[in-house]
Order: C-alpha cells, then sequence, then structure tokens
C-alpha cells in the first residue's frame, strides 16, 4: 500500500503524532510519504491508496490550508479510504477527545465536503517557554479559564500515544470499498 500523510503543524505536537504513524506504518510494510500539506496544494493524490491528514488548533481554527485542501480535493479524497485527525489543548480532557466530543473537529466535520473514513482526535503539547510572550499570554489565559496549567515554565505532552498506535493500526486496516 502506498499512503499519503499530510500534516499541518505549528509548533510540531502534529508532525511528531504523524511521525509516529508513518513509522508504525513502516514497520507494517507500507511505503509512505509524509509531507507538510502547506506544500502538498497540487499533489497528486490518484498516486496513493490511501490518505490521512492531520491538523492542529491555533486560537479556535484549524489552518486555511486545511479547508481549501479538503475543497479543492474533495472528489478524490471521497474516492478513496482517508482518515483526518485535530490535535488541540481541549482533548487533553479525555471526555473532549472523540470527533462528537472535540468541538473544532465536530464543527470541521460539519462544515467541510470531506466525509474522512476514520476521524480522531489526540491532546497536543503545551509548550510555554517555547512560546512568544503574546501567546504565551493568550494560552494561560485559555489554560485558566478551562482549569488547565498555568505555570508558564512548564513543557507538558498531553499525547496518548497509545491512543495514536490504536489509530494508526485502524488505518492499516482500512481497505478500499469506493
Ligand atoms: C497560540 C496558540 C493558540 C492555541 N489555541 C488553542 C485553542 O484555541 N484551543 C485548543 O484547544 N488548543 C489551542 N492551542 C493548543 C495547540 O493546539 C496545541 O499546543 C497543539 O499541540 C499544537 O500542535 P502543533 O504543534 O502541531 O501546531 C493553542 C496553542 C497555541 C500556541
Amino acid at each position: 500500500m502506498n499512503c499519503l500523510l499530510l500534516y499541518s503543524s505549528r509548533d510540531g505536537q502534529t508532525k511528531k503524532i504523524i511521525t509516529h504513524i508513518a513509522e508504525n506504518l513502516h514497520r507494517a510494510g507500507q511505503i509512505c510519504d509524509l509531507r507538510d500539506l502547506a506544500t502538498a496544494e497540487t499533489i497528486d493524490l490518484k498516486s496513493y491508496d490511501k490518505v490521512m491528514i492531520g491538523a492542529s488548533i491555533r486560537y479556535g481554527h484549524f489552518s486555511s490550508a486545511l479547508k481549501k485542501f479538503a475543497i479543492r480535493h474533495q472528489q478524490q479524497l471521497n474516492k478513496m479510504p482517508t482518515a483526518f485527525f485535530g490535535v488541540n489543548l481541549t482533548a487533553r480532557k479525555p471526555e473532549k477527545r472523540t470527533p462528537e466530543t472535540n468541538v473544532y473537529v465536530r464543527k470541521f466535520l460539519l462544515n467541510t465536503p470531506w466525509q474522512p473514513d476514520l476521524c480522531g482526535v489526540f491532546a497536543g503539547a503545551l509548550l510555554y517557554p517555547r512560546y512568544r510572550w503574546f501567546d504565551r499570554v493568550m494560552v494561560k489565559l485559555i489554560m485558566k479559564m478551562t482549569g488547565g496549567e498555568t505555570d508558564t515554565t512548564k513543557e507538558i505532552e498531553y499525547t496518548d500515544w497509545q491512543q495514536v498506535d490504536h489509530f494508526a493500526d485502524d488505518f492499516l486496516g482500512m481497505v478500499s470499498e469506493k
């Protein structure tokens, strides 16, 4: 199987997650192309058997590149086995870590013409010391409002790697029925 894995990542956590998935798929004998979504706008999806896209949230939104890609490639995406996952800090709470309960993923799926066969939500990372001043203040405010970590000297990875492995296994098991 020839898989295309695309990511949209600002601080590297989504890239880290999809790289981990690519390693699992590679170990299982799949051929994987891992690309930044921003450089893949005109890619020919017909050369692949399956596609996975992972994207993170910043100030309530996925990147516009994700929305544009899904619109531009909707026909091809809806014809082949595809998976989508979103990464954000709201998902650090287990009850907000499913496509139905995570507001960002739920809204994306409602508003995009692309209907992925497999969807997931992963908790991201909180990397206060690496943020610019403004972002650090804003993220601290968001965390304060939602009962999260407010110590800005801390870096915390909330990603559940077992959940990521499970998602990779589900993707591995997907076969084309379209
Ligand atoms: C400036 C900024 C804004 C963010 N806004 C949100 C948000 O609105 N909701 C949320 O759940 N997470 C938010 N996050 C958390 C990110 O989604 C999380 O850190 C994720 O791991 C980022 O993934 P990436 O490194 O692949 O971009 C924000 C993070 C930053 C730095």
